[in-house]
């Protein structure tokens, strides 16, 4: 799917944002290897450390709809300038797609595309001995 249609899809769902105390819409739009897109918002609480990012809430409802591998993810924010997914959900990210593809947008819709290994060069990761 290309960039621009990933970050129309982005920017309609960051309408759902739930953002009383930060004000900032953030939407993300997750495309899986198997064509389905995933939205997701920021979901905030009054217990700020409690807050979920946009992207996170993507990846978990597809990971819990049984959906593991995927292509890209678009980025999309109230915000002007260019938005891009924090060190936590690019840590989540790389857990089930290291070569994602990260469209970030700015409010003109121009937009750049990186791979998450370049926004997280080094990824922690565990060896179970077993
Ligand atoms: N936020 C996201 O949704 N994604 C990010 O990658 C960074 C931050 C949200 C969390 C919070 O609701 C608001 O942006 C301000 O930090």
């Amino acid at each position: 799917m290309i960039p621009e249609r990933m970050i129309e899809i982005a920017h309609k769902a960051q309408e759902n944002a739930y953002c009383p105390y930060s004000q900032l819409k953030v939407g993300a739009a997750l495309l899986s290897k198997t064509g389905k897109i995933y939205l997701g918002t920021n979901v905030e609480n009054a217990s700020y450390g409690l807050t979920i990012c946009a992207e996170r809430v993507a990846l978990f409802k597809a990971v819990s709809e049984g959906d593991r591998e995927f292509k890209s993810l678009a980025v999309t924010s109230s915000k002007k300038g260019f938005i891009y997914p924090c060190g936590a959900c690019l840590q989540v990210l790389a857990e089930f797609s290291p070569d994602l593809l990260i469209i970030t947008s700015d409010e003109n819709n121009n937009y750049n595309v990186y791979n998450l290994k370049d926004l997280l060069p080094q990824v922690f990761k565990i060896t179970l001995n077993s």
